[in-house]
Formats: structure tokens, C-alpha cells, sequence
């Protein structure tokens, strides 16, 4: 949530920090803003709306300057308007500041300013927080060096501080310097050829350079035109690891595309390769995992596994569940990462942790993480993007390689934390009671999923046309029985999140015990009909739908032969193993989401209300 961008260089900061805030528009995109240091001032140009709308703004300041600092908002403290949006300036006029995340002692401390004369103009956290800043600065010795009088005004500051931050912060005395420190908000250094970028995350600043700093959690940067210093809050020095990013600027361009959502979900054939490249065993019949940190005999000792995830992620968690309990006969619980942190569920001993997360940064999922470690237990990650909070402080894990997804609502990564899950799944069983042989089919199934993906991508036209009848309902039920309940919910996610349709995901037994209620000739069902042991009583549900004038959409395997009339529209996808289905049941749901958002002219990649990385609680 909130995107952050700094540059220190030769170059015109204000170029590269707008381009950098396009990039990160997906982290919040209500209001946007800039402050450069330039004529003796910061120099702010900010407004409610796109980047796009804040470009032209700028324009009008004529930035000339080599310094500055540029955000993208989600709204936490204060509506939407100009005087909320980042960058705040202090009362007095020195300190300018962008900041991600929630200071949640600010009444008290605007309490405290006020009394020392310092005055808001905003109903943020941020300005109380800057104008702190300020009150430091003014009282740090006037003989303390240069550098140290600005960064040691900062430390003080978030010494005082309770809640979450990444910051950027300005200041008029030292303008072309930025003093940058983070607290469970993400925050990158790209160090660039003559230039700093400081970036929420990569894609705003892999333009520029490959080479970057993960900063951590009570870290804080200096960074001057000439060089840059990482201390912690207690003024310890820090050695910088400099990092490469794998990806390109090209992994960050629609390149032909409408949509990011779009083209990730034409990636997923090569974002499965890429998952699952090097992780099986020699002999084909198990997974390999390189990064877990547990023996296999430690592996072998776990007699519980706990996944805690947030929303799509969740729904990846929930498929993992039923693959492991179905395959390796070992029981898993599965908890919202929000709930898991405060409900203090009782854990046996020899449970082991996962947590999911494409961003590796979302809020509850690393407080849920945090959690479970403080109570002794290993936590593994199953992650997208390498260097994040969550995979730096899990005790080992598997990075998914799916590249940067951008598109708000999440595609390529959830199908790789499927497969992911499937290959645990596969790991723990052949450490158990799977035979050899069955191992090597399941080994060769995960092998067929980016060529079934394919296939199942082959019907996007036919979807597309369905979508256009079916975009002006209100009310959508989509219905899974076993691993594909998991996939309904995630349909109905995905429905809702881009095109505000009300959209509901249920096991399709459950409809007789309640949402049959809703069925009428104005809401449609999505059922998943697979072949198989369910086949018949999924089709006894369809009856009672249509039995209710509900309008159907059924998506099934190959080779299978519905009752005529039963359904109003068919997508078929290819039959495939039990730990591949929800891979490829995933991918139509995703085509009929985007195709009816897009019928309804929605901001697909941006839809309202939402961010892409949930870094506030
Ligand atoms: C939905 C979606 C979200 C995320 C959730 C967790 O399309 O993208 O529900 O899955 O916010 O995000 P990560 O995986 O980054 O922890």
C-alpha cells in the first residue's frame, strides 16, 4: 500500500520519480504527489486522482532540481483529498516527508506539537510525523556536522514512534540528501551508476539499475550524491549486502497487452515452468526443494502442518490442504493470517508453519509469521518476490519465480502457489505412504500442467463471448466441491474485486442449506464439474439450479456428458490429475472475470478500494 519513490543523482529528479510512480501505481493510486528541492524550497506538487493527472500538475512547477521524493496513496488517516496526499511539509518549511504505513501514536504527539506551535494542514498521521521531524531538527546542535544533525533529528523521531512506517524524508538544509528508514513498510535502495532510487518495490526503479539494498526493519539509509550509509534506530553501523534483481523492465511492460491482469494470465504456461524448474528428484518421483532449511528426517518428523495466508493466497492454502490430507494423510489446518494472530490456537508441538504470500509483505501475514515464531515454531514461506520481509524472516522457503505481477488481482502467482502447494503435497506423501510409481504419475502430471494451461487459455475467445452475455448480472454464485471449492471461492474473488459484482463461492452441496435462496433467473452459477466420484452429485445440484430458473455456466473436463439443457453455457478444460485440476480450473474463471470486468469498463488493474501489497493492518 502507498508507493514510494526517491532519487538522489545528476539527473531531473521529477522525471524519474513520476516514471518510478506509474510503476507503482498498483500500491495505491487515490491521490499522488512530489516534492523536489529546488530555488531555496520544497517545492510540492500533489493532487487527488492518477499519476497521469499529477504529471500534468507537476508541469506547471517547472522541476528543475536533482533531489526529491514522489508517493502514490492509499488512504489510511484522512479521506481523499489534495491537502492528504503525500509528499507533507513541515510547518516551518525545512522537512519534507512520503511515508507507507500507520503511526498510530500521532494524536498524542499532535497533541504535543501544537502546544510547541507547530500547525497541520492535514488530517494525516504523515504531517505529524514530519512536522516531529522538524521539532527535532530544530533542536539537534548546531555544530553537529551536516549529515548527522538530519539523520539524527530521523532516528530520534521514530524512536518515539508506535506503528509502521516506510518514509523518505527531505530536508531544505541538506538538499541534496534523503534520509530513508522502514518498520514493516517495504523500502529497496537501487544503487544506481552516479544515482540513488529509493523505491517501495523494484519495479519503480529497475529502469535504473539491477543493483539494490534490501533494507530491514529498524534500519535507516542516508544516502548523499556521493554515497550512501545504512545505521539502525540504536546508531549501529550496518554493512550493505548489494543484491541483483533477475527480471527486466520488460517483465513490467504489458508489451502488446490491454491489461497486467491479462497478461499474467496468458504468462501462467511459462510461470509454471519457471515454479517448478529444478525441483524434482532425479529419478522423477518426488519434489526437490532447495531452500526449506529442514532435513529431510525433520520433514518426515512433522505430524501437522498450519498455513496462514490472506485472500487469494488463502485460497492457494486451502487447495495445499486437501492435496496433503488426500496424498500424505497428514492433517493441516488452514487459518486467515489476520485471525491467526489474535485467536492464540492451540498448536501441537511437531507442527510446522507455512505462510503464502506473493508480495511477502502483507501486514497480517508477516504479524501471523512473527507470531509463530515467537512461540518456537519454523515458519516456511512460499513467496514471489525475492528479498521481501516475509522470505527474509522465514526460517527457509520456496520462492514461486513467477516474476512481477502487477495487475491488482492476482493470477500467474495464485496458479504457482497451487503447483507449489501440490509439489509440498507430493514431497510430504512420498515420504510416507505414496508408492514409487504413483509418484512418478504425479511428478509427470505437475510436468503437463503449463501444456493443460495452455489448452485451457485456448477458450479465451469462447469466454470472452460468454462474459459479454452474462456482464450485465449483479449476483453471481460460483460452486466447487473438494480442491475445486477453493478455486470457487477464488472465482468469486476475482469476480468481485474487478467488476463489483456480487459474487459468492460455495462448496455445491452447501446451496440447499441457504444460498439456494438467492437463485432466481437474475443470478448466475458457475459450477466446476469434473469427472470423477462427484461427477453425479454435482449434477444433481445444477438440477435444483435450474430447477429455479437459475441461469448456468458450467465448466467441465473433457469427456464429459451433461444432461441436454442443464447448462446455458459450457467451457471445457482438459481432464487432468487431482493436483493439477485446480491449475487449470483456475484458468477460466480468471478469463470470465477479466472479460465481464472489462465489458463493464472497469479499471481491471486497478480496482477501486483495493492495493496490491496490504502493508497496513
Ligand atoms: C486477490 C489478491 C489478494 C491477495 C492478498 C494477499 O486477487 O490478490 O487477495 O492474494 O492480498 O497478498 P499476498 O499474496 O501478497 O500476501
Amino acid at each position: 500500500m502507498c508507493g514510494i519513490v526517491g532519487y538522489v543523482g545528476k539527473q531531473k529528479a521529477s522525471a524519474i520519480i513520476l516514471e518510478g510512480l506509474k510503476r507503482l501505481e498498483y500500491r495505491g493510486y487515490d491521490s499522488a504527489g512530489v516534492c523536489i528541492v529546488q530555488g531555496g524550497r520544497l517545492e510540492v506538487a500533489k493532487k487527488v486522482g492518477r499519476v497521469e493527472g499529477l504529471s500534468k500538475e507537476a508541469a506547471r512547477h517547472h522541476f528543475v532540481g536533482t533531489t526529491g521524493i514522489g508517493h502514490t496513496r492509499w488512504a489510511t488517516h484522512g479521506g481523499v483529498t489534495d491537502a492528504n496526499a503525500h509528499p507533507h511539509v513541515s510547518s516551518d518549511g525545512r522537512i519534507a516527508l512520503i511515508h507507507n504505513g500507520v503511526i498510530e501514536n500521532f494524536a498524542k504527539i499532535k497533541t504535543f506539537l501544537s502546544g510547541k506551535g507547530y500547525t497541520f494542514k492535514s488530517e494525516t498521521d504523515t504531517e505529524v510525523l514530519c512536522n516531529l521531524i522538524a521539532y527535532h531538527f530544530a533542536k539537534e546542535p548546531q555544530e553537529n556536522d551536516g549529515q548527522n544533525r538530519f539523520l539524527e533529528s530521523v532516528r530520534k523521531t521514530l524512536r518515539h514512534v508506535e506503528g509502521t512506517y516506510g518514509i523518505a524524508v527531505l530536508c531544505l538544509d541538506f538538499p541534496d540528501q534523503i534520509v530513508a528508514a522502514r518498520k514493516a513498510s517495504p523500502l529497496i535502495l537501487g544503487v544506481g551508476d552516479g544515482e540513488y532510487i529509493l523505491a517501495s518495490d523494484a519495479s519503480a526503479l529497475i529502469s535504473r539499475t539491477q543493483n539494490v539494498v534490501y533494507l530491514k526493519d529498524g534500519e535507516i539509509v542516508h544516502i548523499t550524491p556521493t554515497t550512501f550509509s545504512i545505521t539502525t534506530l540504536d546508531q549501529e553501523d550496518v554493512s550493505p549486502v548489494v543484491d541483483k534483481i533477475t527480471w527486466t523492465i520488460e517483465d513490467a511492460e504489458l508489451n502488446g497487452y490491454a491489461h497486467f491482469m491479462e497478461k499474467e494470465i496468458f504468462e501462467q504456461p511459462q510461470a509454471l515452468e519457471n515454479s517448478m524448474r529444478g525441483r524434482f528428484s532425479e529419478d522423477g518421483s518426488t519434489a526437490l526443494f532447495g531452500g526449506l532449511n529442514i532435513t529431510a528426517a525433520e520433514f518426515r518428523q512433522i505430524d501437522r502442518f498450519m498455513f496462514c495466508a490472506c485472500g487469494s493466497a488463502w485460497h492457494a492454502c486451502l487447495v495445499a490442504e486437501h492435496l496433503i490430507e488426500r496424498f500424505a494423510r497428514v492433517p493441516v489446518e488452514v487459518d486467515y493470517a489476520s485471525e491467526f494472530r489474535y485467536r492464540n490456537s492451540p498448536l501441537d508441538r511437531d507442527t510446522l508453519f507455512f505462510v503464502v504470500s506473493q508480495s511477502g509483505e502483507t501486514i497480517d501475514t508477516l504479524a501471523a509469521m512473527r507470531e509463530a515464531k515467537r512461540k518456537g515454531y519454523r515458519v516456511l514461506a512460499i513467496n514471489n518476490v525475492v528479498g521481501s520481509t516475509i522470505a527474509r524472516e522465514a526460517d527457509g522457503g520456496v520462492y514461486q519465480h513467477v516474476g512481477p505481477e502487477i495487475g491488482v488481482a492476482s493470477t500467474k502467482a495464485f496458479t504457482s502457489q497451487l503447483l507449489i502447494g501440490a509439489m509440498i503435497a507430493l514431497y510430504v506423501a512420498r515420504q510416507r505412504d505414496m508408492s514409487f510409481s504413483d509418484g512418478v504419475q504425479y511428478v509427470e502430471a505437475l510436468k503437463s500442467a503449463p501444456n493443460l494451461v495452455r489448452r485451457a487459455l485456448e477458450q479465451a475467445p469462447r469466454i470472452k463471448e460468454i462474459a459479454k452475455r452474462y456482464s450485465h448480472y449483479n449476483d453471481f454464485l460460483f460452486l466447487g466441491r473438494l480442491s475445486l471449492f477453493p478455486i470457487a471461492l477464488e472465482g468469486a474473488l476475482k469476480l468481485k474485486e474487478i467488476s463489483y459484482i456480487h459474487a459468492e463461492g460455495y462448496p455445491a452441496a452447501e446451496m440447499k442449506h441457504g444460498p439456494i435462496a438467492l437463485i432466481s433467473e437474475n443470478c448466475p452459477s458457475v459450477f466446476f464439474v469434473p469427472k470423477g466420484e462427484i461427477f453425479n452429485k454435482v449434477v444433481s445440484s445444477m438440477q435444483e439450479i435450474k430447477a429455479r430458473k437459475g441461469p448456468v455456466i458450467a465448466i467441465v473436463t473433457e469427456g464429459c456428458e451433461l444432461p441436454p439443457g442443464l447448462a446455458d453455457d459450457v467451457i471445457t478444460i482438459p481432464e487432468c490429475h487431482e493436483a493439477v485440476l485446480p491449475i487449470v480450473a483456475s484458468v477460466p474463471v480468471q478469463l470470465l472475470s477479466y472479460y465481464i470486468a472489462v465489458e463493464r469498463k472497469c479499471d481491471v488493474d486497478k480496482p477501486r478500494n483495493l492495493a496490491k501489497s496490504v502493508t497496513v493492518e
